[in-house]
């Protein structure tokens, strides 16, 4: 297990290039099982996530290779229409895999997910979706075993829950729907650019998908699907993450490449609100970012796309802590989504988290020490933090920032800042 010093207050210049997105990629690696012909997935991202599902697939039977960003899937007759707890266990997102095996194989046995710091992961919507299509569900032994012996039939589902819409189960509906008799529509889709991108795979393959990035999604159902070639779409959120490292209080200006500003509008609307600099080229495709001169406090209310988006809220958090005045989080989506604050406060931030709100009060710096990261998105803001507190910060458990973050340490050497990856003898701090 690792664990990141960093030593905080070491300025920022720069460029990088941004990864290819983690959460587009997962579900387009779990498509690829709709076709027994070889697809070619380019600017996968190397992180945790993305090889935990090309481990799922190549133990399912499929055969992956992937030579740096680009992995190559072909899904012969024969695959394994179930995965195992161990394989199912270290990754939620590999629920995605439920559409493309009932679509394929009509059949599939999954692990129920278990929950996570984040907060609980129900998977109600997904199962509501394809008991639609035709499919019986049992659940057996913590295992979902779904079965649709006469194959599935195109209907219109429903897809929103108390929470919105969902991401992945608009994935799984689309994927499930490809391959069914007749048509169906979802009513309430999610419009997140990564279920766009997985729509245009789909249609890539011979699919025909209507309405990805709006609330209504047609699919009509066809024969087969065949192979094709794509490259995923910028990781937003990793983008969002650098702009908050680019307009800290260390920072000169960072430029980060390979963004998509269509993809960021909410992200880079909260900097320029709260004093920063936001500059994209014409295309769109790169953005330069720094501090403003008299940067102020904000509010976020998280909501479905093109709304704030929940997996930014908790490097916000990290900003608005040295930014003068009291800035508001509330997240919609994921209310106990706050891990990150109890730590922040031990490097000194002043935050007070209530019912699924967070009162940040802005303090004139931070002091950096031993902290633990939790989820993905909250490890992003400690080490946030870190690279503006003075002194040095251990961040325990870096896996965390592994599963979603490509060489995070690496760009943020580039950037001017000073970090150090070792190997953590004292993983613990405590209970789990
Ligand atoms: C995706 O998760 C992302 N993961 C998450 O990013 C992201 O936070 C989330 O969407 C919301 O934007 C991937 O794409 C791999 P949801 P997903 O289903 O699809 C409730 C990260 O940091 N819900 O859109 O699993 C759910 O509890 C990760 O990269 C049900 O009630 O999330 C939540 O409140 C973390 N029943 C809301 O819907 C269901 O059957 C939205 O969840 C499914 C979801």
């Amino acid at each position: 297990m690792d664990k990141l010093i960093v030593e905080g207050g070491h300025r920022l210049s720069g460029t990088v290039n941004i990864s290819g997105s983690k959460n587009a990629s997962l579900p387009i690696l779990a498509a690829a099982l709709l076709t027994d012909e070889p697809v070619r997935i380019s600017r996968v991202p190397d992180v945790s996530d993305t090889n935990y599902m090309i481990q799922i697939l190549s133990q399912l039977g499929a055969s992956v290779e992937r030579s740096s960003g680009t992995v190559r899937i072909e899904s012969p007759d024969g695959i394994s229409s179930s995965a195992s707890y161990e394989q199912v266990r270290k990754m939620r997102a590999s629920i995605c895999l439920l559409g493309p095996m009932m679509a394929r194989m009509h059949r599939c046995t999954l692990p129920l997910p278990g929950g996570c710091v984040i907060g609980d992961r129900p998977v109600d919507l997904h199962l509501r979706a394809i008991q639609a299509l035709g499919a019986r569900v049992r659940v057996k032994g913590g295992n979902m075993v779904i079965e649709a012996p006469n194959g599935l039939v195109g209907t219109t589902v429903d897809m929103r829950g108390d929470s919105g819409p969902t991401v992945l189960g608009t994935d799984n509906l689309m994927m499930a729907a490809v391959l069914a008799k007749g048509t169906t529509i979802i009513e309430s889709a999610a419009r997140e650019p990564e279920v766009v991108d997985l729509a245009n795979f789909l249609n890539k393959m011979g699919a025909r998908i209507e309405g990805a990035g709006s609330r209504t999604i047609t699919i009509h159902g066809v024969e087969k699907l065949h192979g094709c070639e794509h490259t995923v779409i910028p990781d937003r959120i990793e983008a969002g993450t650098f702009m908050v490292a680019g307009v800290m209080n260390v920072s000169d200006g960072i430029t980060l490449n390979r963004v998509c500003r269509e993809h960021m509008k909410s992200i880079s609307d909260l900097l320029v609100e709260c004093g920063h600099v936001v500059q994209y080229n014409e295309e769109g495709t790169s953005v330069f970012v720094k501090p403003g001169e008299r940067p102020c406090s904000g509010k976020i209310l998280t909501n479905p796309y093109p709304g704030y988006p929940t997996d930014m809220q908790a490097q916000m958090t990290a900003l608005f802590a040295l930014t003068p005045g009291i800035s508001v989080v509330k997240d919609t989506i994921f209310p106990q989504r706050f891990m990150h604050c109890s730590e922040l406060k031990r490097m000194g931030a002043n935050i007070k988290v209530d019912n699924g709100t967070a009162i940040i009060t802005g303090v004139d710096g931070l002091s950096g020490a031993p902290v633990m990261a939790s989820d993905l998105r909250a490890s992003a803001a400690l080490v946030l933090a870190a690279l503006a507190a003075e002194g040095t910060t251990d961040i325990h458990r870096l896996y965390h920032i592994d599963r979603g973050y490509e060489m995070l340490d690496d760009k943020l050497e580039i950037l001017g800042a000073r970090v150090k990856r070792v190997l953590d003898e004292d993983s613990g701090l405590g209970e789990d």
